[in-house]
């Protein structure tokens, strides 16, 4: 698969990337099976083969479980750490952390952040994070102290890059003036079902920052392709029944998969947007590396655009 740049890091990313949030085949770790476990590791290495160069994770992935199960594959599978970029991400603390009633919640302490890191290190067996994000934004972000964690994660040789996810823009701008390093990525959900980025401003700044917008469930959860196997609740309204027979006839039309064409349909966007591919189906990730080679034209865009968008353009 063709590079390209994460934001202005030296950090390159295989045009899609590979998301682990399902590779342990649950959300709880205390479902989590052996043959579960082992199906993840199979998703991984099957995307490191087909090309994937970044692989997303997250603390909270079934409780640090898929960072378990990525740092495993890593140290299996000889060189595969010199030649991939690990982006994860910190700042949630579920219910029950650490007290018995304590609520789910969003923390960017700096000791939190240093503590969230410490431990995302350690299950993943590695040295360095390449792009350490903030999963969602913390009502009590104080940018400063966010800024002086970073700044120490980075002198510590800890994280090299920072970036966020499912910000305001004018909340990336407010931590991006308190910080002495560029953000380079900016997670957010994109999709046919979707369209939020494109006009609420995510996407505007990406291009005027050179901030790498990623892509999350960039096939709707699934609901683009054959369905959904874990929805979030925000996902659960999504109609796409109202566009899928636009992408179908692209699909068609091209010999293609409808899948093929919805991840087409994001990297045409010229803030170079990087889909964050989640299936867990070796051959379905295989498959999606086949869409950075369509190139759709304007008109086939706009068709599906006005299909997902349910009326003409104004
Ligand atoms: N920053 C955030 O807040 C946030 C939130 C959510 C996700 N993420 C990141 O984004 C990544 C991708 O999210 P996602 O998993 O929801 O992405 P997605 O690609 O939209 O959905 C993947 C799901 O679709 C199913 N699917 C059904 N038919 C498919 C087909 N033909 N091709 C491919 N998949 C098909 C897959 O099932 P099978 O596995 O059975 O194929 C899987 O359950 C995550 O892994 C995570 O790294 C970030």
């Amino acid at each position: 698969m063709q590079a390209i740049p994460v934001g202005v890091s030296s950090i390159h990313s295989s045009r899609l990337a590979y998301g682990c949030w399902r590779v342990a085949g649950s959300w709880d770790p205390a479902e989590v099976t052996p043959a579960g476990r082992a199906a993840g590791k199979r998703a991984v290495i099957a995307a490191y083969e087909a090309g994937y160069t970044l692989f997303d994770n997250a603390d909270i992935y079934c409780r640090g479980e898929a960072e378990r199960i990525l740092g495993e594959v890593l140290k299996e599978v000889s060189g595969m750490r010199d030649r991939i970029a690990i982006v994860t991400k910190g700042g949630i603390r579920p219910a029950g952390d650490p007290e018995q009633d304590a609520p789910g919640r969003y923390d960017f302490s700096a000791a939190h952040l240093l503590q969230a890191c410490e431990q995302s290190l350690k299950r993943l067996g590695v040295e360095t994070i390449d792009v350490y994000l903030l999963h969602r934004p913390d009502y009590l972000a104080d940018p400063e102290e966010v800024a002086e964690a970073f700044s120490r994660l980075k002198a510590a040789g800890k994280v090299r890059h920072f970036g966020v996810s499912n910000f305001r823009p004018t909340l990336v701008t407010a931590l991006q003036v308190a910080c002495p390093m560029p953000l380079v990525a900016h997670q957010v959900e994109i999709s046919l079902a979707k369209l939020d980025a494109f006009t609420d401003g995510t996407l505007d700044q990406c291009l005027i920052e050179r901030i790498t917008p990623m892509a999350w469930s960039p096939l709707a959860a699934g609901r683009i392709g054959s369905g959904a196997t874990r929805l979030l609740p925000s996902q659960a309204g999504y109609r796409p029944e109202q566009f899928l027979p636009a992408v179908e006839a692209i699909a068609a039309a091209r010999g293609v998969s409808r899948t093929v064409v919805a991840l087409a349909w994001l990297l045409k966007h010229p803030s170079r947007i990087l889909p964050i591919v989640g299936t867990t189906k070796p051959e379905r990730i295989r498959e999606a590396t086949t869409a950075a080679e369509l190139d759709l034209t304007r008109e086939e865009w706009y068709r599906l655009l006005v299909a997902a968008r349910g009326e003409p353009m104004p």
